[in-house]
């Protein structure tokens, strides 16, 4: 194993609390034989022998009588050539580290066909969901056309706390920060950056696509104001950090953005840190896998159950399918993208105007002039500062429509805020 911190140390405690059951599955023991880390006199709790911890990496990937290695530190670059190196020595390896598979995946699934050694990463999507075996095993007679997800349970939680507890974005980010949800620095959470790599890795094994995080737009949720959560409750929606994929046109549409879900959709029913994905099959229709997206154990579970697949393909002398974890590389292909102008939704606007008359004739004549039309608008005006809040929903429009017609009012002189606009999903 490289790597023993939160999911490293999990590991541990999911084979000191089942390693009896696994045997007993497995018709063999999983020993873990040695643990680099960084510093090996941190303290990691009783489960984790002192003994097996060293800082040389090299110890273990050119240590023949190891078969598994079990990536757990995070990153890119040297993750990359970890995992190089011990395929190009024959051993299989496993990780829970998205980054590296967005990133450089295709790459690292062309070494493990090329050696003939499994890559499998349960653990790098959704913590404990295991949302890659299902797309992988219970999918491989459908075809999926849709994937929708809540799949950073940081954003989840802080967006939840914005709505419930009516906390601002920095009130539930600092509450997200004391339970341990965030990293000291979120912004790959907040920043929309975390899920875009999860999307990636989705895309590639559920349409077989040819997909860079750098492919996929991606917008944070520090875009939300405690005011949308408000507002976007009176039109019977809530705000959710989604990350879409679908080829429902023909072509992939591939994003990651806070949207309003309908208050009674089964996205719209997950709280917390929690993660969600929404899985639509031609034929088996809509299907939705949830539970903890993060987290020692969760991910641990994930990550253990990589190993036994792994061991039993080695036990089966199978091993170097390559399929548990992902597509076969041959398979993954080139996609046509769904040109941004193509891209048709309805939207939620809130602008921030002079209470003036004439105004609103503005921002609607703005919006027409660019095929945008309104199905629904709420004024509300603050005496006091002679401003007026204006939201609109818009009907299903053209998203290029959409920003040509902000590009108007953004000129208007009533305005007093930047547009705040959010895709709706329904
Ligand atoms: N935490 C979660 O809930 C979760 C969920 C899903 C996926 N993941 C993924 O799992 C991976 C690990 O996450 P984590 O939360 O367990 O991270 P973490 O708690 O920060 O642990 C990272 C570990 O890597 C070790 N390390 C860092 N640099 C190293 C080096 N150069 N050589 C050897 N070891 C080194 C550290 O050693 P020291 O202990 O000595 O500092 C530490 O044990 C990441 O890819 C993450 O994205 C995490």
């Amino acid at each position: 194993m490289i790597g023993c911190g939160v999911v490293g140390t999990g590991v541990f405690r999911v084979l000191a609390e089942h390693g009896e059951l696994i045997e007993t599955r497995l018709g063999a023991p999983l020993e873990i034989v040695r643990v680099a880390v960084r510093d090996p006199s941190r303290v990691r709790g009783e489960l984790v022998p002192r003994e097996k911890l060293t800082t040389d990496v090299d110890a273990i990937l050119e240590d023949p009588e190891i078969d598994v290695v079990v990536e757990l530190v995070g990153g890119v670059e040297r993750p990359f050539e970890w995992l190089k190196k011990a395929m190009e020595r024959g051993k299989h390896v496993v990780t829970a580290n998205k980054a590296v598979m967005a990133v450089r995946g295709e790459e690292l699934i062309a070494i493990a066909e090329a050696r003939g050694v499994d890559l499998i990463y349960e653990g790098a999507v959704a913590g404990g969901v295991p949302i890659l075996r299902v797309i992988r095993e219970a999918f491989a007679s459908d075809k999926i056309v849709e994937l929708r997800g809540i799949v950073n349970g940081t954003s989840n939680y802080i967006l939840t706390r914005m709505s419930e507890a009516k906390l601002s974005f920095q009130e539930a980010l600092a509450e997200a920060q004391a339970k341990g949800y965030a990293e000291a620095d979120p912004s790959l959470d907040v920043n929309g950056g975390d899920a875009c790599h999860k999307l990636t890795l989705l895309a590639r094994l559920a349409f077989g696509a040819k997909i860079r995080p750098e492919d996929i737009p991606t917008e944070g949720i520090d875009i939300v104001d405690a005011r949308d959560m408000e507002l976007a409750r009176r039109f019977g929606y809530v705000v959710k950090p989604l990350a879409v994929a679908s080829i429902r046109t023909g072509a992939l549409d591939a994003r990651v953005h806070p949207a309003l879900v309908p208050a009674r959709s089964d996205l719209a029913a997950i709280h917390g840190a929690t993660n969600a994905v929404h899985v639509e099959g031609a034929l088996v229709g809509p299907t939705m896998f949830s539970g903890a997206g993060a987290g020692a154990e969760p991910t641990a579970v994930s990550v253990v159950a990589d190993i036994i697949d792994v061991a039993r393909n080695i036990l089966a002398d199978s091993a170097g399918r390559v399929a548990p974890g992902c597509v076969l590389g041959v398979a993954i292909r080139e996609f046509p993208r769904l040109p941004p102008e193509e891209l048709s939704l309805p939207y939620y606007i809130r602008l921030s105007v002079d209470d003036d008359a004439g105004v609103l004739a503005e921002v609607a004549s703005a919006l027409g002039q660019n095929r945008v039309s309104i199905e629904a608008v709420v004024q509300t005006v603050q005496e006091a500062e002679r401003s007026a809040t204006v939201v609109l929903l818009t009907h299903e429009a053209r998203e290029t429509d959409v920003r040509a017609a902000l590009a108007l009012i953004a000129e208007l002189p009533a305005l007093r805020e930047p547009p705040v606009v959010l895709r709706i999903v329904r």
